[in-house]
């Protein structure tokens, strides 16, 4: 009874095209990302994500004005109810990424047109979900200490405010910096798993805060955003650069992946590597801490053979040793990943609302032929 038809089964969905976005391109083989046309490597460093997220939301750079009112409504929304708070205090001792999905889904109850799927509402939820996930972030990461968690700035940008919240100390302009850029290289990214999520969630016409919520699961996997935090375990592990060529091929040769390698789409380095590769170069300099750029490089070494077979570094490799020489935990590190989602997740639901279709692939079934029941007294 076994499917036999003459089927061509794509695990993973691995290289099926299941829509058109106007949002990001991705050519893996050349290692080329644009958001809306533009080269990342325009945006990281030079844009910054109050403007990316615009970008991608709206589908042009703003201007002065616009970028302007885009700002004060990022702002004005950075704030989360009271309840929600009482909600992370209930939780706070799980792992960060459980606590950010079960906020995120509270935060429906307390958005007043959480059931309205209309792009313009949910361009709006969505604006809103950017400014409060950061402080859902590190409002538990203060409570989980038994802290009272720092309000919000109303002045600072995106990226100092999340860093400002977990300390209440302003970071300095280069860390800020730093922070902005990786939001930026986060921001979106094609039919990752959890924009797939996302979109498979809004394809049953359910809400933007359901999607989100469902995407911050998907996020949460060690082969998709969980990577950078376990970069950061194994640079703690190897601990000496001198370390680190032994360290991959023992665990390659135990059928191990070396985490912030390989990806599903570049067959070429990740472009956004790059970005963050200097980042962490200069911080471990101006941290006095050089050795962890010096045990990436090292990893780096080690794995280059594997570039022959499209293995390279991609985005996470270096964002988790930037948010440790940041003294971020490493459990907030894939909370960051989710930081920087949230303006892509919400732009792919929108498309998926624009053109609607429900998603629902096909198994190919391999079970049991079809037999009759047995009465227990039978069995
Ligand atoms: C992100 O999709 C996105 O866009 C995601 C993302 C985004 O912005 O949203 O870019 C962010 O999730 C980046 C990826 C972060 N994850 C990791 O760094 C975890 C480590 N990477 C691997 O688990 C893996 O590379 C995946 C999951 C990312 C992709 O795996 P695929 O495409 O399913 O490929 P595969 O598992 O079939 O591997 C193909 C071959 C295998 O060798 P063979 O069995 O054919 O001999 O490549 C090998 C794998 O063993 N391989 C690795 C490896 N990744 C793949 N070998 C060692 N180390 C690795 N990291």
């Amino acid at each position: 009874m076994a499917t036999t038809e003459d089927i061509t089964l794509h695990r993973g969905l691995s290289g099926v095209y299941f829509d058109r976005t106007e949002t990001t391109f991705i050519d893996g083989k050349e290692g080329k990302l644009l958001y809306r046309g533009y080269n990342i490597h325009d945006l990281a460093g030079v844009s910054n994500f109050e403007e990316t997220s615009y970008l991608l939301m709206y589908g042009e750079l703003p201007t002065g004005a616009q970028l302007a009112d885009f700002d004060a409504r990022l702002k004005a929304n950075r704030n989360i109810p009271s309840e929600v708070m009482g909600i992370i205090h209930a939780v706070k001792d799980d792992h960060p990424m459980s606590v950010l999905r079960t906020a995120v889904s509270a935060m429906s109850a307390f958005d007043p047109e959480s059931e309205d799927n209309s792009s313009e509402a949910t361009l709006r939820k969505g604006i809103r979900l950017t400014s409060q996930v950061p402080t859902i972030v590190m409002a538990h990461h203060n409570i989980r200490q038994g802290k009272e968690p720092v309000p919000p700035s109303e002045t600072l940008s995106h990226a100092a405010n999340f860093l400002y919240m977990m300390d209440g100390e302003e970071p300095t302009p280069e860390t800020a910096a730093l922070m902005d850029t990786d939001f930026v290289l986060h921001a979106d990214h094609g039919s990752n798993a959890s924009a797939f999520t996302a979109r498979a969630v809004a394809g049953t016409n359910a809400d933007l805060h359901d999607a989100v919520t469902a995407g911050i699961g998907a996020l949460s996997g060690p082969s998709h955003g969980g990577a950078a935090e376990n970069v950061m375990t194994m640079a703690l592990e190897i601990g000496e650069a001198e370390n680190a060529e032994q360290y991959v091929k023992d665990l390659l040769a135990g059928g191990g992946r070396v985490m912030g390698f390989g990806h599903r789409v570049y067959r070429a380095e990740d472009p956004r590597a790059r970005h963050l590769r200097e980042g962490v170069r200069k911080l471990s300099e101006e941290k006095g801490e050089p050795k962890w750029y010096g045990i990436l490089e090292s990893v780096q070494n080690a794995m280059a053979p594997y570039g022959r077979r499209g293995i390279h570094v991609n985005v996470d490799f270096f964002a988790g040793v930037i948010y440790y020489l940041n003294g971020i935990p490493h459990d907030l590190f894939v909370p960051i990943f989710a930081v920087g989602r949230i303006p892509g997740w919400t732009v792919q639901v929108i498309e998926q609302f624009e053109h609607n279709i429900l998603i629902r692939p096909l198994l190919q079934y391999a079970g049991p032929e079809e037999r009759s029941y047995k009465p227990i007294t039978d069995r």
